[in-house]
């Protein structure tokens, strides 16, 4: 990763319609090294929820949009306090100079763009170096420091006292779990953090085929064999080792030797693995059962990922049904849009509008996805540059920003309920 390149820019969320979205970015691409545009908007009504879960530097919001900006901007101030608001405008004039940080013309240079972005952000970047005093993940703007100065191990991880737990998840078989898995805990190794990665697809789990680990011969039902209680030296001699430092604990390398893994069990392995690592990436099966919910019951994220595929979606709106029934609040789940496809079946707006729910990332499809399975690195260490690790960058800073919570009382009551339904 070109680190020195990404610690510098500027983080910039462009909302406008298309095609003007097209030659903002365009524009913005000529100063990549000064600039990142970490999300384009084309829906008026995404801005504000984008702005709270991107936190950008700079809000580049045009009024072809259609959102008031002096409303935009009360509520940019509660959502994301030190996003700055430039606007592009049809009309120089009226009350928007007043509001907003930055004004230009919708047929303002990519020069024009830059100076403005750059002004308005130029007290704020040498702030952005320091690492955020809460959190042990570097977000994107600590990422520099932290990379080139990975944190010594330590027993207690997190700053509340347990590592944040990531549950990577889809109803639907292919929409690319295990590849964003994979590339999120390599991503967030590569910035210093210490990262387990749990392979709960327990019948026909691939990360070890991802990461290149297939020779490591312990597994997890290895551990689970010795009951719910966990040897935690144990653990630590099963965990394999990638090539860029996440431990990953591997799933079974035949399938009926997934029925060893309890659910108590699965729970002592993770409660141990927050003990010792700032992250732990659970990657799941293509369905739901007892043990996967005992995950959804205890992480602090879930990454739901979808393709672009009708029925795809269709699996993500029913699982965003059952994560709200289980009690889950939508502020820990993210949707994560992969395309797994050259071709587009809908844009990224109509899965939003269709599942009512806000788009972390949308990863575009990678024709060189198959070449880095089989170099066994991820596409962040392969291919630092493409869209797709551009892409995959949002869900690490998201990651990194995500505070480790506590799982909520009616959170685990919901689920044990779950868990009644799907134990064996
Ligand atoms: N953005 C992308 N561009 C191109 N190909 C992709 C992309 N994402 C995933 N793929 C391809 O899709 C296939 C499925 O990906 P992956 O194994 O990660 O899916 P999964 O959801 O984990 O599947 P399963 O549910 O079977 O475990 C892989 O062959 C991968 O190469
Ligand atoms: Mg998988």
């Amino acid at each position: 990763m070109d680190r020195k390149h990404r610690s510098a820019a500027i983080r910039v969320a462009v909302a406008a319609p298309f095609p003007e979205i097209v030659r903002v970015h365009e524009g913005t691409a000529e100063y990549a090294d000064e600039i990142e545009v970490c999300a384009m908007i084309s829906s008026a009504d995404a801005v504000l929820e984008q702005a709270r879960l991107l936190q950008p530097d700079v809000l580049l919001l045009s009024d072809g949009l259609g959102a008031t900006p002096s409303d935009t901007l009360a509520r940019l101030g509660a959502v994301a306090p030190s996003t700055r608001l430039v606007m592009l405008v049809a009309e120089a004039g009226g009350d928007t100079p007043v509001i907003a940080d930055a004004v230009l013309r919708l047929d303002a240079s990519a020069a024009e763009m830059r100076a403005a972005i750059v002004a308005v952000t130029g007290g704020q970047l040498a702030q952005r170096a320091a690492p955020a005093a809460h959190s042990r993940v570097p977000t994107e703007s600590a990422s520099q420091a932290q990379a080139a100065e990975p944190e010594p191990g330590g027993e207690e991880a997190g700053a509340h006292g347990h590592a944040r737990t990531v549950l990577v998840f889809s109803g639907k078989g292919g929409v690319g779990k295990s590849v964003v898995a994979t590339n999120l805990a390599t991503a967030l190794a590569l910035r210093g953090a210490r990262v387990a990665l749990v392979d709960l697809n327990l019948q026909y789990g691939d990360v070890g085929v991802l990461l290149h680990l297939e020779s490591h011969p312990i597994t997890i039902d290895a551990i689970t064999q010795q009951g719910d209680a966990v040897d935690a030296a144990a653990l630590e001699d099963a965990l394999a080792t990638s090539e860029h430092g996440v431990r990953v604990l591997l799933a079974p390398s035949s399938p009926e030797s997934s029925d060893l893994v309890s659910a108590a069990g699965l729970e002592a392995i993770l409660g141990q693995l927050s003990r010792t690592h700032d992250v732990v990436v659970v990657d799941s099966p293509p369905h739901l059962e007892e043990r996967v919910v005992g995950v959804m019951e205890v992480a602090d994220q879930i990454l739901l990922v979808s393709s672009f595929g009708i029925t795809s979606v269709k699996d993500a709106k029913v699982t965003l049904r059952l994560l709200q029934s289980l009690g889950i609040p939508p502020d820990r789940v993210a949707l994560v849009v992969n395309q797994t496809r050259p071709r587009l079946t809908f844009s990224a707006e109509e899965i939003e509008r269709t599942l009512r729910f806000p788009i972390l990332s949308t990863l575009p499809f990678e024709p060189r996805m198959e070449e880095t399975i089989e170099s066994g690195r991820p596409m962040v260490v392969s291919e630092p540059r493409s869209g797709f690790s551009r892409q995959m960058a949002l869900i690490v800073d998201h990651v990194g920003r995500a505070q480790a919570v506590s799982a909520a009382p009616n959170v685990r009551h919901q689920a044990a309920r779950w868990r009644l339904r799907f134990g064996r």
